[in-house]
């Protein structure tokens, strides 16, 4: 994501939203699992995609907006590094499902190291996963 900063939004209820933008990140716009396949660590493991592709495009962090109500995602962001960076009020409106305030969270992508897709090492991991043993290859 690049900011412009001499935007600025006219629609009311997304301008908090856009106010909410990192220069240089890499933008989650949103992240959702089926019910049934939460708590797997798949939530997890697509955040940690999104830091790879961050370090491939060479960016200076992976930023995303969550709600300050929504306290279960926000529990996962912040064990896997997040902080909270910014914040705005959100705006009435039906399809919005949350009231108090829009928070911006973002982790900064240190340079170098290893080059590691998380989804690969995870593939990798079931097809030797035996019983309570987990072997990597
Ligand atoms: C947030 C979400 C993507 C996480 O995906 P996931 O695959 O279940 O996440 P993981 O298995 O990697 O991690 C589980 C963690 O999520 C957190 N969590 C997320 N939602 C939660 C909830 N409703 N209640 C309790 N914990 C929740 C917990 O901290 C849990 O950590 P723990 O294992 O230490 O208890 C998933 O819960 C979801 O789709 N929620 C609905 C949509 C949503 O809110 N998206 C986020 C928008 S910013």
């Amino acid at each position: 994501m690049r900011v412009d900063p001499d935007y600025v939004e006219e629609d009311e209820i997304l301008r908090p939203y856009s106010e909410l933008e990192q220069d240089n990140s890499y933008y989650v716009s949103g992240v959702a699992i089926y019910p049934e396949f939460r708590n797997n660590k798949i939530g997890q493991r697509l955040m940690q995609r999104a830091e790879f592709f961050a370090r491939i495009e060479k960016l200076d962090s992976v930023s995303l907006i969550v709600f300050e109500q929504n306290t279960g995602a926000k529990k996962l962001y912040e064990r896997l590094g997040y902080q909270v960076i910014g914040s705005r009020g959100i705006v009435p409106h039906p399809l919005i499902h949350h009231t108090g305030e829009a928070l911006l969270m973002a982790k900064e992508i240190k340079s170098g190291g290893w080059l590691l897709d998380p989804l690969e090492l995870n593939y990798s991991g079931f097809l030797v996963d035996g019983g309570d043993s987990h072997e990597a290859v």
